[in-house]
């Protein structure tokens, strides 16, 4: 199953590679975009994966955001995590595909089709990059990098997210902000990076992420429980259970304890 749906993510990261006349509109707010690439590789990706599983479910980012099934199979995909990189031609990109069993995550695939690193794992098989093992680092939190960022589409959320940048930078070695969660997650894995915060996070930026980042040895949540696979969530994760609970208890701390949506 997981080498099936390899060979489909990478023939759709060809197509996203090779597009060339895309459109690119806004949705909702300035920042979100969407191009035409991303429509046809959603719609790609839904005929391949619903072809390879008859009867499974499909939840994808442009259009088709449906519940996750209690039983059975079900897609979670973004058909380009990093959006804005791809249509300014930034080769940081991710095509994200996950499979879920029965509500809980099972298969995930992270496809950058600019720089040909293709991350894969099931739960419980370990995970690879290029069909190496990968493994998250044993780095301390001064000696880790923290990946991050703003909220760009909702930058009434901002301002504590920088506070939280801000009280973390003096700790650590630095901050990189890539602009692609599915990517920055599997960066963590492979142990380029240590510890991860977003505010806001949709589950087809994660969910395949999430999955490679547990068979890698690392530790992702939500605020204060786990991810919502259904719904959007904050995101912090770490290369050991203490550096993300150093990252959480700031951002618990910025946000008074409370989710702020
Ligand atoms: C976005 C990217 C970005 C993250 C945003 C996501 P998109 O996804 O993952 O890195 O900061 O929160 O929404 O819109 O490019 O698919
Ligand atoms: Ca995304
Ligand atoms: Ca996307």
């Amino acid at each position: 199953m997981l080498a099936e749906i390899e060979k489909i993510v990478r023939l759709s990261g060809k197509n996203v590679r090779e597009s060339v006349d895309f459109t690119v509109t806004d949705k909702g707010t300035r920042e979100n975009l969407v191009t035409s690439a991303d429509i046809e590789n959603e719609k790609f990706l839904k005929k391949e994966l619903l072809e390879l599983i008859p009867g499974s479910v499909f939840k994808g980012e442009e259009g088709d955001d449906v519940p996750v099934a209690k039983e059975g199979y079900t897609w979670i995909v973004d058909p380009i995590d990093g959006t804005t990189n791809f249509s300014r031609g930034i080769p940081e990109v991710g095509i994200s595909v996950a499979l879920m069993k029965d509500a809980q995550p099972y298969i995930g695939v992270v496809y950058n089709p600019f720089t040909d690193s293709m991350y894969t794992a099931q739960i419980g098989e370990g995970a690879f990059k290029n069909g190496k093992p990968i493994r998250v680092s044993n780095r301390s939190f001064e000696d880790g990098i923290f990946f991050t960022a703003w909220c760009a589409y909702d930058k009434r959320l901002s301002a504590p997210c920088f506070e939280v940048s801000e009280r973390l930078h003096p700790r650590c070695n630095d901050i990189r902000r890539i602009g692609t969660a599915a990517v920055e997650l599997c960066m963590l894995a492979e142990g380029a990076a240590e510890m991860y915060f977003e505010i806001r996070l949709c589950p087809w930026d994660f969910a395949a992420a999430s999955v490679v980042l547990f068979e890698a040895g690392g530790h992702i949540c939500s605020f204060g429980g786990p991810l919502d696979y259904d719904n959007p969530c904050p995101v912090i994760a770490g290369n050991s259970p203490k550096n993300l609970m150093s990252v959480a208890d700031v951002v618990v701390d910025v946000f008074d304890g409370k989710r702020p949506y």
